[in-house]
């Protein structure tokens, strides 16, 4: 199978994405934009994305495999497109999916998305949709989870001290802080949560063998499923006995006066339940492997001359763990130098942006120095991350409590990365915890 295009360091007018470092001169393909293999590796993936920002920031696409897209790496057109959601629709190609996966998402919904939900709603209806869930997002809303955010927290490093401090830092503790608050706050069992966490992993991890749905000729589209048949069985009890929980709230939701229907309801518990976790949990275990790497930040933060909420920022920053969403043009429209055409389909790479050498000084550092920042992590525009004050409070719950308790952190061998072109971050990692 072709990887796409591949252009030679001699220099052809379209020079591709070639790299001079250290005297080696690394070559990428079309292939490497999307390949699961390449976002694992975090070193290559940034100077792949280097290349892409300094020579073709806006690239033409072409993966085998794929239907072809422009790769947006550079962070203010990522900012203009998503901001220009009037002309930039979400509705009709809003993920990466093979073309085999499209494929077997028309063979079982016919032109509809998998889950037919906010990320891939447009105006008007998406404001409408957003509507349901905006006030309980909403920061004086969260403020009531603080102290309950705070127990989960404590008790995940209380196993991690249990274990005598020597822990898989994903497995063990990270996934369980972001899965427990959104299992809080659907009101779901927590003897759930592995389940629930397999299957989030399904749907975002097709292409990492340790994550990836193990029955034959089965998917993400399978995984989905099996996520809309467990929520529909807690949305029907909600219909008839209504709790102080989130699905109660979109059980009896109503767009216009009308109650939403079946099929959206469950898109969109579905969507927000797995949004809510693996991109948090990520941030959270991504971050400390960041604070490893640069030991002046860890003292920092463990001496409290630097600030946890100010961190945080820096962590979404270099962590960003949501790879990529697309947008498709409604009409011709002039960015970069480039024409991207009506009906063209743009791929908007938000680590890139979070690392554009025209924005952050030192892009690549972690720094706690960098004053009041914006960064990309949660995109922006009308789609920008709804639960971006709830992912802030669990890592600010996250890394105030760490930082009381444990006084360092080594890694015992190199972080294991996930193999995923879509929500990225650490798979395993191996670290001995020292408790104060
Ligand atoms: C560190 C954690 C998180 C990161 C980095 C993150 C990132 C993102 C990004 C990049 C988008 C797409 C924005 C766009 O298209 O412009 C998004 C959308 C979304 N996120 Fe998050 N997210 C995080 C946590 C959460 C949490 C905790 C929830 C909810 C519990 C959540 C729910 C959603 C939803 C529902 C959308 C779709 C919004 C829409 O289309 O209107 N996310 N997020």
């Amino acid at each position: 199978m072709s990887e796409g295009r591949r252009f030679g360091p001699q220099g052809s007018e379209n020079l591709g994405i070639k790299i001079l470092e250290e005297k080696k001169l690394e070559t990428f393909t079309d292939g490497d934009i999307v390949s699961p293999k390449l976002y694992s590796d975090e070193v290559r993936l940034h100077k792949m994305f280097a290349h892409l920002r300094a020579h073709e920031p806006i690239r033409w696409t072409e993966p085998a495999g794929y239907r072809p897209f422009w790769t947006i790496s550079r962070q203010r057109d990522i900012l203009e497109i998503e901001t220009a959601s009037d002309i930039f629709l979400a509705g009709q190609r809003n993920r990466l999916f093979t073309k085999e996966e499209e494929q077997r998402i028309r063979e079982r919904y016919g032109a509809r998305p998998i889950l037919p939900s906010l990320p891939t709603l447009d105006a008007p209806d998406h404001r409408k949709y957003r509507g349901i869930f905006q006030e309980w997002f909403a920061p004086g809303n969260l403020k009531k989870l603080e102290e309950r955010v705070g127990q989960i927290v404590d008790e995940r490093l209380a196993h991690a001290k249990r274990l005598g401090g020597t822990v898989d830092f994903v497995d063990d503790v990270s996934l369980w802080v972001p899965l427990q608050t959104i299992m809080m706050i659907f009101g779901v069992p927590f003897e759930d949560g592995e389940r629930l966490h397999r299957l989030s992993g399904q749907l975002f991890n097709p292409f990492d063998p340790d994550k990836a749905r193990k029955t034959d000729g089965q998917g993400p589209v399978e995984a989905a499923q099996e996520l809309l048949d467990y929520f529909k069985v807690h949305i029907d009890s909600r219909r008839e006995n209504p709790q102080d929980d989130l699905l109660s709230i979109i059980a009896h939701a109503k767009i216009d006066g009308q109650p939403i229907n079946e099929r959206e309801a469950l898109s969109n518990a579905v969507t927000v339940f797995v949004a809510g976790h693996d991109t948090t949990s990520s941030t959270i275990s991504g971050a400390l492997n960041a604070l490893i790497e640069h030991p002046e930040c860890f003292e920092a933060l463990r001496a409290g001359t630097a600030e946890v909420a100010q961190a945080v920022e820096e962590m979404l920053r270099y962590v960003s763990p949501v790879r990529n969403f697309m947008r498709v043009a409604s009409r011709d429209y002039e960015i970069g130098g480039k024409t991207i055409r009506d009906g063209d389909a743009v791929l908007l790479m938000y680590p890139s942006g979070n690392r554009d050498e025209s924005v952050y000084e030192e892009p690549n550092r972690f720094r706690l120095d960098r004053g009041r920042f914006t960064h990309v992590a949660f995109g922006c525009g009308p789609h920008m991350c709804l639960g971006q004050m709830l992912a802030r409070l669990e890592l600010r719950a996250f890394y105030t409590r760490f930082f009381q308790q444990v006084r360092s952190a080594k890694l015992i061998e190199p972080t294991s990365w996930l193999q995923t072109n879509f929500l990225g971050g650490p798979k395993k990692m191996l670290v001995k915890l020292q408790f104060c």
